[in-house]
């Protein structure tokens, strides 16, 4: 059998001096914002790998086919041909081994479950996403230690212990939004300071609590917790924690009245972009900040009820129109963010403070 093949072989390389039957040479397909694209590429085994040349370019993308196994022999191929960056979009992948000499890396909807990360290996990798898969577990990531964005959304994971990510001085943003994350790593006590840290999303998680003491996040601008099943939110110790805290999203959650009206008090006073589902908590006087108390008095007595109506009918006005205009600001915030984003792209190679996203 084994002797059988290696006379084939042989046979086509006789047949073909120039090694064109055997070696299996990938050229792209199309390029999208100097991304070399390949289509429906599909590399099974490994033994398919080493017969695979891939085009000599530092940013490859796989739209759809499937890379059975990303494995050391599928990462050699890459080294070889100089890619630094990669993408893989529906591209079927369910296990990776982490590339070493990759510094992009951006996986989405590939049906990926495990992520193998050699704990004696050195990764260059800074931008790291991995959306929409179906990782369970990030043991091993604090061994990526050059990171400047993990992107993790809409996957499985559970528990995330962000001690973890105090092994990367350099993050800036750590997405991990659509996850199940019910725990912070509760177990430890240990302060985790994440000097860079700019953005962080745990919004459509699990979360009951957020563990605010041992967070020291003094550069975070940035914050979602929306769509969580907290009840409480110490806004008091939130600003004091993160100093620099510019937009908070803690819509969604069904926080008690008390929580309410302080967030309310301190993220108006702070001049934070907040966005707070609007609770059924006996009166709104925390909307109304001046004025309001002391006008009570004052010849409201005939047809007080009627009064009372209006003024609830006005506070609920007030309300709403407040509420517009944090939709508005956060909508700047995003435009300024997309702005930012386009400029940025003019400078990709140079070093991007983000990432550009080639899906
Ligand atoms: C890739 O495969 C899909 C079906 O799986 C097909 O619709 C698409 O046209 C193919 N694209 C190319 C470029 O061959
Ligand atoms: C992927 O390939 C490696 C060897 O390169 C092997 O050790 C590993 O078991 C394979 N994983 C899967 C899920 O096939
Ligand atoms: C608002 O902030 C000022 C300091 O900036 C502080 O003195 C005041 O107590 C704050 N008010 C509320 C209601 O938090
Ligand atoms: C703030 O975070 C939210 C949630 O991750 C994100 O959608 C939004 O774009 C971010 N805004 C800015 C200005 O970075
Ligand atoms: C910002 O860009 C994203 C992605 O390109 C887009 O979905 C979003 O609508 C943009 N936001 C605004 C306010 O234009």
């Amino acid at each position: 059998m084994k002797f059988r093949t290696v006379f084939s072989l042989i046979v086509l390389l006789m047949g073909c001096p120039t090694k064109c039957a055997v070696v299996r040479q990938y050229t792209c397909d199309n390029f999208f914002q100097s991304w070399c694209q390949l289509h429906n590429a599909t590399v099974q085994m490994d033994t398919d790998v080493e017969a695979s040349v891939f085009p000599r370019v530092r940013q490859l993308g796989f739209i759809y086919g499937s890379i059975g196994n990303f494995s050391h022999t599928f990462n050699n191929q890459l080294f070889k041909a100089g890619v630094l960056r990669v993408f893989a979009r529906g591209t079927r992948v369910t296990h990776l081994t982490m590339p070493s000499t990759i510094e992009q890396l951006y996986l989405r909807d590939n049906g990926l479950r495990t992520v193998e990360i050699d704990p004696r290996a050195r990764y260059l990798l800074r931008y790291l996403r991995l959306q929409m898969n179906k990782l369970r577990s990030i043991a091993h990531f604090d061994h990526l230690t050059q990171l400047l964005e993990l992107n993790l959304c809409d996957n499985l994971i559970v528990d995330v212990p962000l001690d973890t990510f105090a092994t990367m001085p350099k993050l800036r943003q750590l997405i991990l939004c659509g996850n199940h994350i019910k725990t912070l790593g509760t177990s430890s006590a240990n302060i985790v300071h994440l000097p860079s840290l700019t953005h962080l999303d745990l919004g459509g998680n699990f979360l009951t609590k957020l563990p605010l003491d041992r967070w020291q996040l003094p550069q975070l601008i940035n914050l979602s917790v929306r769509d969580n099943l907290l009840t409480a939110l110490d806004s008091g110790t939130l600003v004091r924690r993160f100093p620099l805290l510019r937009i908070l999203d803690a819509s969604a959650n069904a926080l008690d009245c008390r929580s309410y009206h302080e967030a309310l008090q301190t993220f108006v006073n702070r001049s934070i972009v907040h966005l707070i589902d609007r609770r059924m908590c006996s009166v709104d006087d925390a909307i109304v900040l001046a004025g309001d108390g002391t006008r009570r008095t004052n010849g409201l007595q005939p047809d007080e009820g009627e009064t009372r109506l209006e003024v609830r009918q006005l506070k609920e006005r007030i309300f709403l129109q407040q509420r517009t205009i944090q939709q508005q600001r956060m909508e700047i915030e995003q435009l300024r963010a997309n702005l930012t984003t386009l400029m940025e792209q003019f400078d990709l190679v140079a070093g991007p403070v983000r990432a550009l996203d080639p899906f």
